[in-house]
C-alpha cells in the first residue's frame, strides 16, 4: 500500500517512518523545503531516540521519501494522513489553519477514491469540517472518506508507542474506510493490538479525554505533594500505595514542577474550549489546568523563599526540556521557572543534554554550560528540573566543593532526602518533608 503523510513534525515523521518499517510505501509531504531536504539526507530536525536510524534504513530501502509536492504524493496514495500542527490560539482553541489549508490542497489533487485521516489532535467535529472543505473544493465528483486515527505518541518514546500501542483508535463513517485502515495496521493487528472502531466524533474525543485524564492524574499527585509537605508524609510512598490499586495504576503519579510539552497544556485548553462552546462545564479538567499553573508558581516560590532573596544570586538549572529524552521545550516548566527567577534578579546558568539549542531562542539571556558541574560552579543553588538519567548520580562530594552555597532543589524527587541531608546539602524536593 502507498500512503502520504502531510506534516513531517514529531507526529508525522514518526508515523511515516514506522509505517515504512512495516513495508508500507510512505511519502512524507512538508511545506518546509529545508526540512524536506535534510530529511531526504536522513537528518532529523529534532531529537527522538531511534528515529534517525529508522528513517535512514527506510529511505535507503526506498520505502520512505520526502517532498514538498503534495500533488504527486496524493495521486499515488490510497490513504492520506494529516499530521500538521494544531497550535493553541489565545482562547485555548486549536488553530486549524494548517489543517484547513491541507484539506484544500488535498481536494485540488485527488482524482480517485481516497481515505483522508486526521492523525493530529483535532477538536471534535474537525472530521466533518474537513469533509465539507474537500467537497467544496473538489474539481469533479470524487468519492472519498474521512477517518480519525488519533496518535498517542509520547515524545522520547514515540517509536515504541507506535510499534507497541495500547490501542489503535479508528473513527470512520464507512465500513470500506475502516477496512482499509485495518489493512494498513495489519502488522499490529496480528500482534493482537486492541482496535477501537467507532464514529469520527468519538475517536476525536478519545484523544482529548485520554490526555486530559493523564494531566488530571499529574495535577492530583502534585496537589497531594503540597499537602504531604505540610503533614509530614512522603508523596512517593503515597503514590506507591495508591498505584498498587489496579484501578488507579502507578503510572503518571510522579510529583514534580507541573506538566509541560506540546500536548497536555494544549489539549486540556482545547478540550475546555470545546466544552464551553457546547455550554458544558468540565470542572475536573479546569481544576487540573489551574493546579498545574499553581504548581509551577509553587516550586518557583519554594526556591525564592529558601534562598531568602535570589537577587544577584547564581542558580544552576539542570534540565530544560519538558521531560527527559526530548529536546522539546514547548511549555516546559523550566522556561516559566527560569523567567520567574530572572524577574526576581537571579543569574541563571544551565545545562541540558539536548535542549539547549531550542532554549537559546527563548532564553538568550542565561548562561549555557557544557555540563552539570560547569553550571554548578560557584552557584548559590542547584535546581533539577528534568529527570535526565545523567542527573540521577551526580558526584555529590564534588558538588559540595564547587557550589558557593549547598542549596539543592530536586524538583523531580530523584534523590534520597536523608542521604542528601547527611551529605550536608540544604535539600528541598516535592512532597517529601526531610
Ligand atoms: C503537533 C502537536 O504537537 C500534536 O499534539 C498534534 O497531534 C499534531 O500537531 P507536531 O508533529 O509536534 O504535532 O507538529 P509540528 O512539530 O509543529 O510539525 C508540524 C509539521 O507540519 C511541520 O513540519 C510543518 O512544517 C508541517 N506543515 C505545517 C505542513 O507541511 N503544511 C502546513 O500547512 C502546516
Ligand atoms: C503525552 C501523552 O503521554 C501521549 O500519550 C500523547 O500522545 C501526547 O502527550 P508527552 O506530552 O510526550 O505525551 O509527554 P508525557 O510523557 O505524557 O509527559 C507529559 C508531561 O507530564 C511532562 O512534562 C512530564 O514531565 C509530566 N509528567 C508525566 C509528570 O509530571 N508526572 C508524571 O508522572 C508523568
Amino acid at each position: 500500500m502507498h500512503i502520504t503523510i502531510i506534516g513531517a513534525g514529531y507526529v508525522g515523521l514518526v508515523t511515516g517512518a514506522c509505517f515504512s518499517e512495516f513495508g508500507v510505501f510512505v511519502t512524507c509531504v512538508d511545506k518546509d523545503k529545508n526540512k524536506v531536504e535534510s530529511l531526504n539526507q536522513s537528518v532529523i530536525p529534532f531529537y527522538e531516540p531511534g528515529l534517525e536510524e529508522l528513517v535512514k534504513r527506510n529511505v535507503r530501502q526506498g520505502r520512505l521519501k520526502f517532498t514538498t509536492d503534495i500533488g504527486e504524493a496524493v495521486e499515488e496514495s490510497l490513504v492520506i494522513f494529516i499530521a500538521v500542527g494544531t497550535p493553541p490560539r489565545g482562547d485555548g482553541s486549536a488553530d486549524l489553519i494548517y489543517v484547513d489549508e491541507v484539506a484544500k490542497e488535498i481536494a485540488n489533487h485527488i482524482k480517485s477514491y481516497k481515505v483522508i485521516v486526521t492523525k493530529s489532535t483535532v477538536p471534535v467535529g474537525t472530521g466533518e469540517r474537513i469533509r465539507k472543505i474537500i467537497s467544496q473544493h473538489l474539481r469533479e465528483e470524487i468519492d472519498f472518506d474521512i477517518v480519525s486515527n488519533p496518535e498517542f505518541l509520547r515524545e522520547g518514546a514515540a517509536i515504541e508507542d507506535f510499534m507497541r500501542p495500547n490501542r489503535i483508535v479508528i473513527g470512520a463513517k464507512s465500513q470500506q474506510a475502516a477496512a482499509i485502515m485495518r489493512d494498513l495496521y495489519k502488522p499490529l493487528y496480528l500482534i493482537e493490538t486492541p482496535f477501537v472502531i467507532t464514529n469520527i466524533e468519538t475517536a476525536e474525543l478519545i484523544k482529548y479525554a485520554s490526555n486530559s485524564f493523564l494531566a488530571a492524574k499529574i495535577s492530583f499527585i502534585n496537589e497531594m505533594a503540597n499537602l504531604c509537605e505540610k503533614v509530614g508524609a512522603d508523596v512517593n510512598v503515597v503514590a506507591k500505595g495508591m498505584g498498587l490499586d489496579g484501578r488507579i495504576g502507578s503510572k503518571f503519579l510522579h510529583a514534580g514542577p507541573g506538566f509541560g510539552g506540546s500536548c497536555f497544556p494544549k489539549d486540556t485548553r482545547a478540550l475546555l474550549k470545546i466544552a464551553s462552546d457546547n455550554n458544558i462545564e468540565l470542572g475536573i479538567v479546569n481544576a487540573a489546568v489551574k493546579a498545574n499553573e499553581r504548581q509551577i508558581m509553587t516550586v518557583s516560590e519554594k526556591i525564592k523563599s529558601a534562598l531568602n532573596d535570589v537577587k544577584g544570586k547564581t542558580i544552576a538549572i539542570l534540565g530544560l526540556s519538558f521531560k527527559p529524552n526530548t529536546d522539546d521545550i514547548r511549555e516546559a516548566p523550566a522556561v516559566s521557572i527560569i523567567q520567574n527567577l530572572l524577574n526576581a534578579g537571579a543569574n541563571i546558568k544551565t545545562y541540558d543534554p539536548v535542549a539547549m539549542d531550542n532554549a537559546k531562542a527563548v532564553l538568550p539571556q542565561i548562561t549555557y554550560c557544557s555540563d552539570a558541574y560547569e553550571a554548578c560552579e560557584d552557584a548559590d543553588a542547584v535546581v533539577i528540573l528534568t529527570e535526565w538519567n545523567q542527573f540521577r548520580n551526580l558526584e555529590l562530594a564534588k558538588l559540595m566543593k564547587i557550589l558557593k552555597q549547598p542549596y539543592f532543589f530536586d524538583l523531580r524527587n530523584i534523590y534520597d532526602p536523608q542521604k542528601m541531608k547527611e551529605t550536608g546539602f540544604k535539600y528541598y524536593s516535592v512532597g517529601r518533608s526531610l
